[in-house]
């Protein structure tokens, strides 16, 4: 798929950067350029900005960077079409859709509508005579009305075909419900209903749509939870349930739960920043998602083993997010919804606001693994208690965990704090071993953060980059460059400047935005830091020290002669990303 080329130049001088980014970040000017917290990490100071000139953004602190199209991919989970339509719609133009992307796109308007009506058959059928026991149950379970209404909780009756044949009178087919992951198909090719006799949750994206459903059984019989698989719509890497809801909330954090049950009954409580995952383990996406609603997290899964590690594994995933994580931990009941139901609304307060730290979870957690009556035990635990608690940032930290290690295992205090500052400085000396390694290995620092960008030549690739940020703060200076793209050691960069030569040749604008379609986001992203750098000083002199590295490096590499030139030429023709 490819929008023409001149709809996309037209796409984002319509929608300018600064305009785009404003309608979700408050952007102050400083300078010719725009700053505010980025929305893709938590932060407290602002360092993402905008440069209106330039039409992109990028975050200093992330860096994420790109114009409106992938700003507006990253911020609204869209792909890349989608994200054009968004902003086309934003500016009110026409887009011009090939066939087989308006068939897709119309399929999913389909699915979410589909979806959308089997949620109000679902809720129809919980009001009727055939969800009495339905209604019993949610009683039985102390959901109120309001509650049912605000997450349009629903049932589906204990036969094989309702939702079916509903649905077809509404003018479905049995195909499109099967697209949807709400009908199975027989051996015979028959299709019946997947939902029977279940109460019926519907997960609701960001933006309001019903993308999916899970079901639990009103008894004790199993499976416990049947789950919408995945769909042209549904995806339960990138969506959680109740963030629909818990998005609007007031508190300044999200409460992270394993059940929909335990979220449901949260909200119920008066917890509104409840959500839950749908039955699977949490991913990156989950986390990247959260980081874009609040800065922390509370981690309330459950007490069992599989709670535990599910926790230990969420952890980093939230921490690389920029999220601040403390983690709940509840006595007398195994669950959040268990815990309410036996202690109130009041008691869940308090623990959410002594919910353990990073720091007194990772003590505790460690301290279990020992039997502190054993000496030799005692001795491992202390050691690595030592090890760990040296790690902390904070002097008063060090200090609070250090004397509840000691007593945990019956030492004094100044015992302790020698075993952490022998630890600490065991630390230093490693850390400074990995320094001299690091300085040594400046090669390693100048790489592209992204591992699949690793620059082969990095004489000639740091040129290249010095280069092209030059082309992009000045682009009348794109014609002086006599180079050949094939000359550039880096196939991206190459494939960045012979692309900017395109553009030339076009007519079009020389941007990083007219780009975008033809980059990954991670590309994208390195050539957003390159061309935000702020040090780039453009002149012609710089220019030509560049262009005189990159033919030094090229000949070096590939000798002069045109025997070697032409084999060269062969190679890279091959090479992925040099047309013809
Ligand atoms: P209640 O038992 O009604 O309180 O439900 P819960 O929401 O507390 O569920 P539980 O803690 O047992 O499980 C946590 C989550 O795991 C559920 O919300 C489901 O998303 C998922 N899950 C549980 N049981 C099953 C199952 O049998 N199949 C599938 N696919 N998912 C399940
Ligand atoms: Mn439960």
């Amino acid at each position: 798929m490819a929008f023409p080329p001149s709809f996309l130049d037209d796409l984002t001088a319509r929608n300018p950067i600064e305009d785009v980014v404003g309608q979700y970040v408050a952007l102050t000017r400083r300078g010719s350029n725009l700053f505010g917290l980025c929305p893709f990490h938590a932060e407290k100071t602002p360092s993402f900005s905008v440069a209106p000139d330039k039409g992109i953004y990028y975050c200093f602190g992330c860096h994420k960077g790109g114009g409106p199209i992938n700003f507006i991919m990253e911020i609204e989970n869209l792909d890349y079409p989608d994200a054009v339509r968004f902003l086309a719609k934003r500016a009110g133009m026409e887009v011009p859709e090939d066939e087989a992307y308006r068939s897709t796109y119309r399929k999913q308007e389909r699915l979410r509508a589909l979806c959308k009506e089997a949620a109000r058959f679902f809720r129809a059928q919980l009001f009727s005579p055939a969800g009495k026991e339905a209604q019993r149950y949610l009683v039985g379970r102390g959901i109120s009305s309001q509650t049912v209404s605000r997450f349009g909780l629903g049932f589906s009756p204990d036969t094989w075909s309702s939702l079916l044949d509903t649905m077809a009178k509404s003018g479905y087919t049995k195909e499109e419900l099967y697209d949807a992951g709400l009908v199975l198909k027989n051996q015979k090719g028959g299709y019946y209903d997947r939902f029977r006799n279940r109460l019926m949750f519907p997960i609701i994206d960001t933006r309001g749509n019903v993308i999916g459903f899970g079901g639990r059984v009103l008894d004790d019989s199993k499976p416990k939870y049947l789950n919408s698989p995945e769909t042209i719509i549904f995806n339960k890497r990138k969506n959680l349930f109740a963030l629909n809801v818990a998005k609007k909330t007031k508190e300044e954090l999200l409460i992270l739960t394993e059940g929909y049950m335990d979220a449901i009954s949260l909200h119920q409580y008066g917890f509104d920043c409840a959500v839950a995952s749908l039955g699977t383990a949490l991913t990156q996406e989950h986390a990247q998602l959260l980081a874009k609603y609040t800065n922390q997290v509370v981690l309330t899964y459950d007490a069992d083993e599989a709670g535990q590690n599910a926790t230990r594994r969420a952890i980093p995933m939230l921490e690389r997010a920029g999220l601040q994580v403390k983690i709940l931990r509840m006595q007398g009941a195994k669950d959040p919804d268990e815990f309410l139901k036996k202690y109130g609304a009041d008691r869940f307060r308090a623990l959410l606001q002594r919910s353990e730290n990073q720091a007194e979870y990772r003590l505790q957690s460690l301290q279990r693994k020992f039997d502190l009556n054993d000496d030799a035990q005692r001795v491992t635990f202390l050691k690595e208690a030592a090890e760990l608690i040296c790690t902390f940032p904070a002097a008063v930290e060090r200090d609070i965990y250090g004397r509840r290690a000691a007593e945990a295992a019956g030492v004094s205090p100044d015992t302790m704090r020698q075993e952490i500052s022998s630890a600490y400085r065991r630390r230093i000396a490693r850390a400074k071993k990995r320094q001299t390694q690091a300085d040594l290995d400046l090669n390693a620092q100048q790489q592209p953060k992204e591992k699949g960008l690793h620059y082969d030549n990095l004489k000639s690739a740091m040129a290249e980059e010095q280069l092209l940020a030059q082309i992009l703060k000045d682009p009348v200076l794109l014609p002086e460059v006599k180079l050949h793209p094939e000359q550039f050691s880096s196939p991206l960069l190459g494939r960045v400047f012979s692309l900017l030569l395109q553009c030339q040749r076009d007519g079009r604008p020389v941007s990083l935005t007219a780009l975008e379609g033809d980059l990954t986001p991670e590309e994208m992203n390195h050539l957003s830091s390159i061309a935000r750098r702020r040090d780039t000083l453009v002149s012609e002199q710089a220019i030509a020290d560049c262009v005189n590295v990159i033919r030094g490096e090229y000949a070096r590499t590939v000798g002069t002669g045109p025997e070697a030139l032409r084999a060269i030429q062969q190679q890279l023709q091959n090479k992925k990303g040099y047309g013809g």
